[in-house]
């Protein structure tokens, strides 16, 4: 059934678990995420950016979702909608169907202006009354995503802040956080913690403290009824690097967030994590090495499976590890 964000993730503080957050745009990532999860008997969140809802269209997103409900009665899905630019976006968004709404006010309109904190309140606030009137979950994000050790948002393909980010925007804090969150009413808050966008988020092997893990104990303190949702937690696994490279794909070294520093971050209070890198470059690698493999093939759906199965083995391992799996 689909149900909201705030449904889903008091049942999740409730009983200690995360709940990754998986970016979908089209039926093979959808059958994925809904065959690992039916076999490991989690609950899902699905979200749409943007991006998504210009690359399927929005009858065609909405719908293939309303299709994994209907082929999955037992998996309790949340429909969210990933980094709302605007009031107008989240209300549109409310209209078709989905349970949940992120308004991210943490950038202006245009997605790359880092917004000023009245902005946020105020835009925020506008959503929360709007989506609680008709029972929708709200998500607000405070503070930039970016790398700690630039100063970049670090997303190449242009999700996030453009430009330098100082290193005060690049954590949130905590005090105001309580306030934003008294201000404004949102059910979740997404938190810069030391995570961003992408593929490229660290340069070096991280060692094991990737996560200002006291932060996150600080803000959860403050606003323990507010679930915390980890952006840009993608773990980038290096198994599926190697295949993509193997098999022509030139991506540079790259590192990801630690699964085992995520389940830090969910033993310390953040309960949605927000996932669309890894299954991008689980899917890639597995297209290229199936037509690479099967070279007289011409049977697409041949390549789209083998995505299908990589995708939904980066979501079973995702379920085991932040403890969904069992949950639904
Ligand atoms: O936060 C951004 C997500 O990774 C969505 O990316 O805008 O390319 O769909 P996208
Ligand atoms: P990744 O790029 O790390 O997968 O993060 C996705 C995200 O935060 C979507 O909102
Ligand atoms: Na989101
Ligand atoms: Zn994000």
């Amino acid at each position: 059934a689909l149900i909201s964000l705030r449904q889903l993730l008091d049942h999740a503080a409730e009983h200690g678990y995360g709940v990754p957050a998986f970016n979908v745009n089209n039926l093979e990532q959808i059958h994925a995420i809904m065959q690992g999860a039916e076999a490991l008997d989690s609950p899902v969140i699905l979200q749409a950016s943007a991006g998504a809802r210009k690359y399927a269209g929005e009858p065609y997103l909405r719908h293939m979702v309303l299709a994994a409900v209907e082929s999955h009665p037992q998996i309790p899905v949340v429909l969210h909608q990933d980094h709302g630019a605007s009031p107008a976006v989240c209300q549109q968004s409310i209209r078709s169907g989905f349970s949940s709404v992120m308004m991210d006010g943490s950038l202006e309109p245009d997605q790359k202006t880092p917004a000023s904190y009245d902005y946020n309140v105020w835009v925020t606030r506008r959503v929360v009354d709007m989506a609680h009137a008709v029972g929708v979950s709200v998500e607000g994000e405070l503070g930039c995503l970016g790398s700690l050790e630039t100063g970049q948002a670090g997303e190449e393909d242009g999700v996030g802040a453009a430009g330098a980010l100082s290193h005060e925007m690049l954590l949130t804090d905590p005090r105001q956080a309580k306030d934003f969150v008294e201000r404004t009413g949102v059910d979740a808050l997404a938190i810069a913690i030391g995570t961003s966008h992408g593929a490229y988020k660290f340069s070096r092997e991280p060692t094991g403290d990737i996560l200002d893990i006291d932060r996150i104990r600080a803000i959860h303190a403050v606003i323990p009824d507010t679930h915390l949702v980890m952006h840009g937690s993608s773990s980038v696994p290096q198994e599926w690097l190697a295949v993509i490279r193997e098999y022509g794909g030139e991506i540079p070294e790259t590192y990801g967030v630690p699964v085992e520093e995520i389940r830090r971050g969910i033993a310390n209070g953040v309960r949605k994590v927000n996932i669309d890198t890894d299954i991008r470059l689980a899917m890639t690698a597995a297209m290229r090495r199936s037509l690479a493999t099967d070279r007289a093939d011409f049977d697409p759906r041949k390549a789209l499976k083998a995505a299908t199965a990589a995708a939904r083995s980066v979501c079973e391992a995702r379920f085991e590890a932040f403890g969904s799996a069992g949950r639904a």
